[in-house]
């Protein structure tokens, strides 16, 4: 389906014959990562609708907006494949028509990590996660853990616009050797690809490293460092230990912490994380 009118009369068909209506939001480039979210959301739904929107507004100069994978038949056979009863799949004039000029700032959770380094790109989700909201109005929508802050900052901004979705999480799914999946891994030459996997074991080391009593933050970032940087072609953006609530920094790891990291291989960036637990 291409236009709201359409994708929000059919939510509100299956609303008032008593289904519950889940939506998976994504970018296209589907990867098992995002079909897991399909079937969790199949689990908790009686019906579910895919958006497929690679959305400029989340996109800051000089990134991969025009560049970003499109593989859109490929896409629809895989979702039909999962399940989904619909994908909703807009244009940008019908996400953003002529005049729109609302932009959605969750500030205090957007300072640290991606948002140090990408201004303006979670008033780009968190806005057309709002859009997408308002038009099909689901019981639940299911988001990836691996985008640990955007999730926080749509669960923030879905309590504090009162929109009464229930945000499910889905777990990070990842290659055989660590990799966490991303339609940005088609990005990596052979060579960056094989190394990739160091992302995976520097936070692999760090989870050991807790779990063996380790609790100091710049010892654990020593640590993780260390393991990634014997990838010669990696080049780390940020690793940063945080609250997963708040995204407020951790220096001592006394409760929960999200340990996240972006990485650069050649031009393509890569994030990934893991919680620490004491
Ligand atoms: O995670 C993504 O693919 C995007 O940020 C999302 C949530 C679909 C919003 O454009």
């Amino acid at each position: 389906m291409r236009t709201a009118a359409q994708v929000g009369k059919l939510a509100e068909r299956w609303r008032r014959a008593g289904m519950r209506v889940g939506l998976v939001p994504t970018m296209g480039a589907l990867h098992k990562g995002h079909l897991s979210l399909v079937s969790l959301a199949l689990g908790e739904t009686d019906r579910v609708i895919v958006s497929i929107f690679v959305n400029p507004s989340q996109f800051g100069p000089g990134e991969d907006l025009s560049s970003y994978p499109g593989i859109f038949d490929e896409d629809l056979m895989k979702l039909e494949e999962a399940g989904a009863h619909c994908v909703f799949s807009p244009s940008v004039d019908e996400i953003y028509p002529d005049g729109f000029s609302t932009s959605i700032n969750v500030s205090g959770l957007t300072e640290t990590l991606c948002g140090k380094y990408r201004p303006g790109h979670f008033d780009g989700v968190a806005t057309v996660c709002a859009v997408l909201f308002s038009i099909v109005r689901p019981d639940i929508a299911v988001f990836g853990r691996k985008d640990a802050q955007q999730l926080a900052v749509i669960r923030r901004m879905n309590d504090d616009l009162r929109f009464g979705v229930e945000i499910l999480a889905g777990e990070i799914i990842r290659e055989s050797d660590g990799l966490a999946m991303s339609s940005r891994n088609s990005y990596l030459s052979p060579g960056e690809r094989v190394q990739a996997s160091a992302i995976y074991n520097g936070l692999s080391r760090a989870a050991e490293l807790v779990s063996e009593g380790e609790r100091d933050d710049v010892r654990i970032y020593d640590a993780v460092r260390e393991v990634i940087g014997k990838a010669p072609l990696a080049t780390i953006q940020y690793l940063e230990l945080v609250d997963p609530d708040t995204m407020k920094p951790l220096s001592k790891l006394t409760t929960p912490g999200l340990l996240a990291v972006a990485v650069y291989f050649g031009h393509t960036r890569l994030i990934d994380n893991v919680i620490l637990k004491p």
